[in-house]
């Protein structure tokens, strides 16, 4: 669905369809000419991830290997905790291989920091990070994030995989969901 379909529940689109197929072609190419000639693998974080994982990767001409990770944040009973827990690990063995974790969003960057850490003892050769959507004003970490799509404000935003209770992955645009229907 497009913002437009559900336009009474959103206050405000900030990345269109088409500013997401633009933006990702260019990372694509980016992508292509840094990696040319290594073997890559794209690790996407589910479930977020799952549309920026698929749309990118085919934009990619040439052969790459995709495996995820399922991880939710518990401990202290808040996400802004840092602690995370894999849910579901890797089926792969990153000796020797190009990993490039790819990401919905960077909100607070403790998921990803924890990623890193995590990743860094598994013994890729490099290991990267794309993220289609980055929240400045929420970071408590700092991510270097090689490819990025765009910064957005500190909104509660859904769309293209980010979810209010499960709903709004669907909707093809990045968007402000309007206060009435989360409180
Ligand atoms: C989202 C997103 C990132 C994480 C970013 O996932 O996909 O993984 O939050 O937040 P952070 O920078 O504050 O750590 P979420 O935990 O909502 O799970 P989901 O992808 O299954 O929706």
């Amino acid at each position: 669905m497009r913002a437009a379909d559900i336009a009474d529940q959103l206050t405000e689109v900030l990345v269109t369809e088409e500013q997401i197929e633009e933006k990702l072609e260019e990372l694509a190419a980016r992508v292509e000419a840094d990696y040319a000639g290594k073997d890559l693998v794209l690790v996407g974080v589910l479930k977020g991830a799952v549309m920026v994982m698929a749309d990118f990767s085919r934009r990619l001409n040439r052969q790459v290997t995709m495996d995820w990770m399922a991880v939710s944040s518990y401990g202290a009973g808040t996400k802004s905790s840092g602690v995370v827990q894999i849910r579901k690990d890797l089926d792969t063995d990153l000796h020797g291989k190009h990993v490039l974790i790819v990401e919905d969003i960077i909100d607070s960057g403790l998921t990803l920091s924890w990623l890193l850490e995590n990743f860094a003892s598994r013994g890729a050769d490099s290991l990267e990070v794309l993220a289609l959507l980055r929240k400045p004003e929420a970071a408590k970490v700092e991510i270097d994030c090689r490819y990025l799509g765009f910064d957005i404000p500190n909104d509660f935003v859904v769309g293209y995989g980010l979810d209010y209770a499960e709903r709004y992955r669907n909707l093809r645009d990045v968007a402000v969901l309007a206060p009435h229907v989360y409180r």
